[in-house]
């Protein structure tokens, strides 16, 4: 008998299909009547499949009690309650270092197009503005700058060598110092002072919640640069866009919004802001990865064994 499972959101494809091979998936996302549905599910359900934002509160797991695992899609678990999950002996898995390279891949984009706005030029290019107006203006170099990573994890980590490639230097902050050829700053303000570009690769949840506010763009300051993979809570995003705005930093990379898929239309009238559609993991090789990894953490638990890639 296949294990039966709630999936809270529509997966990638390939995912999608081989998690229905292997478990009996019930779609939330497609009930009617959620509580309903639920209800009739309740003493069945011993798995949970999240898609990263979708996540799960305290109430979704009291609705399944016979839940004995969350296994998200994504390296961020920062929408699932883990504290619930904990006190109800719910194991919550997620995917790790599947994503490591497309994700550092984004952040070097978003690094080189918020400096050399490529972006803004092909459009200079594309409204004819080239032989009108002459020249696009002069950007600025990422050889010889400083990125400073504001959370130095497996992701960061990818970033750090990429950059070096670049002829960045690299310095970074976490709460605790690592083995790494690194130069450390005690706190997200001087990471920001000593570098040219802040690069935010922490996890999301309460305790980064914007970490990166006014005192850290202030020291950034008007030649300095905030670039975004992680997510869009880390970062005061009303006070980030007034600062875009009033010129007090040169400019952002952004993969991630505060309240996605909705992005605050500010954004958009900005010279100096490059903007993704949380595309960081987004490649089908990746995306592919992780769906197995999903799959793989559900098929050990059902099968007695531990799990791969245990959060809690
Ligand atoms: C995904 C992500 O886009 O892994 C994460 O935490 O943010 C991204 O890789 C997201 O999880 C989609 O579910």
């Amino acid at each position: 008998m296949k294990a039966e499972i709630v999936v809270t959101g529509k997966l990638f494809a390939r995912t999608q299909e081989a998690i229905e091979r292997e478990f009996a998936c019930h779609r939330l996302y497609e009930a009617q009547d959620r509580a309903a549905f639920l209800k009739e599910l309740a003493p069945r359900v011993r798995g949970l499949a999240t898609f990263g934002p979708n996540g799960a509160h305290a109430g979704l797991m009291d609705a399944l009690p016979r839940l004995e695992i969350i296994s998200n899609f994504g390296v961020g678990v920062d929408a699932i309650d883990l504290d619930a999950a904990k006190k109800r002996r719910i194991i919550v898995t997620n995917t790790p270092d599947v994503l490591n390279h497309c994700v550092a891949d984004t952040a070097m984009a978003l690094v080189l197009n918020a400096l050399r706005k490529f972006p803004q030029s092909e459009a200079y290019l594309r409204a004819g503005y080239w032989a009108t107006r002459g020249a696009y203006p002069l950007s600025t170099a990422l050889d010889g700058k400083t990125l400073g990573i504001l959370g130095l994890g497996r992701i960061g980590e990818a970033i750090a060598k990429r950059a070096l490639a670049f002829g960045m230097k690299i310095r970074y902050h976490n709460r605790k110092r690592k083995d790494v050829p690194y130069a450390h700053d005690r706190d997200p303000v001087a990471l920001a002072k000593n570098s040219n570009v802040l690069l935010i690769a922490t996890p999301g949840g309460a305790e980064t919640n914007k970490l990166v506010d006014a005192k850290v763009l202030d020291a950034l300051g008007p030649e300095g640069y905030v670039v975004n993979i992680a997510r869009g809570s880390v970062i005061d995003e009303p006070v980030l866009l007034a600062y875009l705005k009033e010129g007090r930093i040169a400019g952002a990379g952004l993969d991630v919004f505060a309240d996605e898929p909705r992005v605050d239309p500010q954004f958009f009238a900005l010279d100096n802001a490059v903007l993704f559609p949380h595309v960081g993991s987004a490649t089908a090789e990746t995306r592919g990865a992780m769906g197995e990894l999903q799959i793989e953490n559900l098929r050990r638990h059902f099968a007695g064994k531990p799990v791969k890639t245990r959060v809690v």
